[in-house]
């Protein structure tokens, strides 16, 4: 049996931990779908154009170690408005969905394209001041030196161009629950994603 949860969101709004808890949760496997644009985006460093980049991914481009820069994260929202690398893109993420055994896609067109007709939609949000702080924070950790403020700049540059490219652009889709996360840490955000789920597999 297969069912979708579609996690849908802007940048660093906490969408990542979410799925992730939620997949370990359920025993659902988990696709992080911005790894697919980030990859490409990474290919596009050795010369290939994006679409062939797009066309040529394969799982071994998915390990780079280098995908969770913030250039990276540059470079993937600027291929990701081009309609030809988000069609290359579609099977494999459409397949990860209805997979059996039950999946969580997490990206910024899953409940809006990829998955229509997901069992459970949710767009997971946050002012831009909490995702810049948390996402500085967690930058801050791994040891890379940046200010709030550009990491403010950076994010708020990404949702503008992920909201208004032509194709898929980031929006909640009209059935989605929004979760707004600014007011919550990620545990009770969790419970709450997981308390949504669970009564949702009941009906
Ligand atoms: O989720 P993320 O920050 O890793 O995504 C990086 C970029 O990839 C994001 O700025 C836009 C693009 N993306 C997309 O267009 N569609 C998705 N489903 C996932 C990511």
């Amino acid at each position: 049996m297969s069912f979708c949860i579609a996690i849908d969101g802007p940048a660093a709004a906490g969408k990542g931990t979410i799925s992730r808890a939620v997949a370990k949760h359920f025993g659902f496997a988990h696709l992080d779908t911005g790894l697919l644009y980030r990859a490409t985006g990474a290919k596009t460093f050795e010369g290939l154009t994006p679409i062939e980049a797009a066309r040529s991914l394969t799982a071994r481009d998915l390990d780079r170690p280098d995908l969770r820069s913030g250039d990276a994260g540059q470079a993937a929202s600027r291929v990701a408005a081009i309609p030809e690398v988000r069609a290359a893109l579609v099977d494999f993420q459409r397949a990860f969905a209805r997979r059996e055994g039950g999946a969580v896609l997490d990206g910024r067109d899953i409940g809006t394209v990829i998955c229509p007709d997901a069992e459970v939609k949710l767009y997971v949000t946050a002012t831009d001041e909490v995702r810049a702080a948390r996402r500085h924070r967690e930058l801050v950790d791994s040891g890379e030196a940046v200010t709030v403020e550009e990491v403010l700049a950076e994010l708020r540059d990404r949702d503008e161009r992920d909201s208004a490219r032509a194709t898929a652009p980031l929006k909640p889709a009209p059935d989605a629950i929004v979760i707004d996360t600014t007011e919550m840490n990620i545990e009770e955000a969790v419970a709450r994603v997981i308390a949504l789920i669970a009564e949702a597999r009941r009906q």
